[in-house]
């Protein structure tokens, strides 16, 4: 009783409240708090550490940035609390609004990094990490068959339909940045990969590509999303019973700048923060490797359980369909 009564203590206060409703969505800095609660920063912190202090929420420092998301021992606890604001309440409405409008902007400003960096990024992805040794790995850990077909989420220039493409039957490619798949299409030909193509899409909407793929590759994607564990549903359904799904990403580093200059949300991901978000979605995670560089870069391998691959479909979604043209 003790716990219950400290936990409605501390979301006694219509700040604090207005704080768990918005981080129902995810995860928030401190300075995306300020902003859309219009309070001083030592105020809202204040707020924070009660509700930390209650076990409602986690509070996770990376480089000089602090975020909050609820715990998630708290979640039942912490829904109970929020389910009990109408959705419709003015204050939750606005919140909600001034949180969609600082999503839509950091988007803006990736994509603008995006649209920017087109041409040059297959140089520029190559000046941190070992490109070559992580191509490698990355084929011995999701070895392709040409019954098979794979989808690349956040394919940028097309670098995972070169190096697996030529395994697979079929490959698609999904992109937000029409810069970056203009220089993806000329790579493909470059490239002589018939097989595979690239269409523009969120990867965070991926409309009617519900169990339709073997295998799913996300490579350095999340750390430029602001739910990154979303994107990772979503990857999650398009998968077959039995599909797979790789998700390479930087090791946890302190290198702030490239927050500031390269649009990156997250200075990389510890192992089981990746891992439980694919456990979450009924994923099994079956291996986790580290290749060091000056950027470590961590390589997921998880599996999704059921037993014989469903039998193939054609997809609705114009643009993950079988056999569409390019
Ligand atoms: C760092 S690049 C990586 C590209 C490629 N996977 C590679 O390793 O070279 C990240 C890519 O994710 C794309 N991206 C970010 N958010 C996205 C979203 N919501 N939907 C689709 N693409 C997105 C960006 O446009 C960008 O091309």
């Amino acid at each position: 009783m003790d716990d219950v009564l400290n936990i409605l203590r501390a979301a006694a206060d219509p700040t604090r409240l207005r704080i768990l409703c918005l981080l129902e969505s995810g995860e928030l800095s401190v300075s995306e708090l300020v902003a859309i609660l219009g309070q001083s920063q030592p105020r809202v912190s204040r707020h924070l550490k009660v509700l930390v202090d209650a076990g409602l929420l986690a509070r996770l420092r990376e480089g000089s940035w602090v975020f909050h998301r609820i715990q998630p021992s708290a979640r039942a606890r912490a829904a109970a609390l929020t389910g009990m604001v109408p959705p419709d309440d003015p204050v939750r409405v606005l919140d909600h609004a001034r949180l969609g409008e600082i999503e839509r902007q950091r988007a803006d400003e990736a994509e603008a990094y995006f649209a920017r960096f087109a041409g040059e990024w297959d140089r520029l992805r190559q000046l941190d990490v070992d490109e070559e040794a992580i191509a490698a790995q990355i084929r011995v850990m999701l070895p392709l068959t040409h019954e098979q077909r794979l989808l690349d989420l956040g394919t940028g220039t097309g670098r995972m339909l070169q190096v697996l493409g030529p395994d697979a039957g079929e490959a698609v490619g999904v992109d937000a940045s029409h810069d970056m798949l203009t220089v993806a299409r000329a790579n493909l030909k470059r490239w002589g990969l018939a097989n595979c193509r690239v269409r523009q899409g969120d990867i965070l909407a991926l409309p009617g590509a519900q169990e339709s793929f073997d295998a799913v590759v996300m490579h350095q994607v999340l750390h430029f999303l602001d739910r990154p564990w979303a994107a990772i549903a979503e990857a999650a359904r398009t998968l077959r019973p039995g599909g797979q799904m790789l998700v390479v990403d930087l090791a946890p580093h302190g290198v702030e700048e490239l927050r500031e200059r390269h649009a990156h949300r997250r200075l990389g991901f510890a192992d089981d923060e990746v891992g439980g978000w694919l456990e979450d979605q009924g994923l099994t995670v079956r291996a986790v490797h580290h290749m060091p560089g000056a950027l470590g870069v961590t390589i997921w391998l998880a599996r999704r359980l059921g037993g014989q691959p469903a039998a193939r479909s054609t997809t609705t979604f114009e643009g993950l369909q079988q056999g569409a043209p390019a």
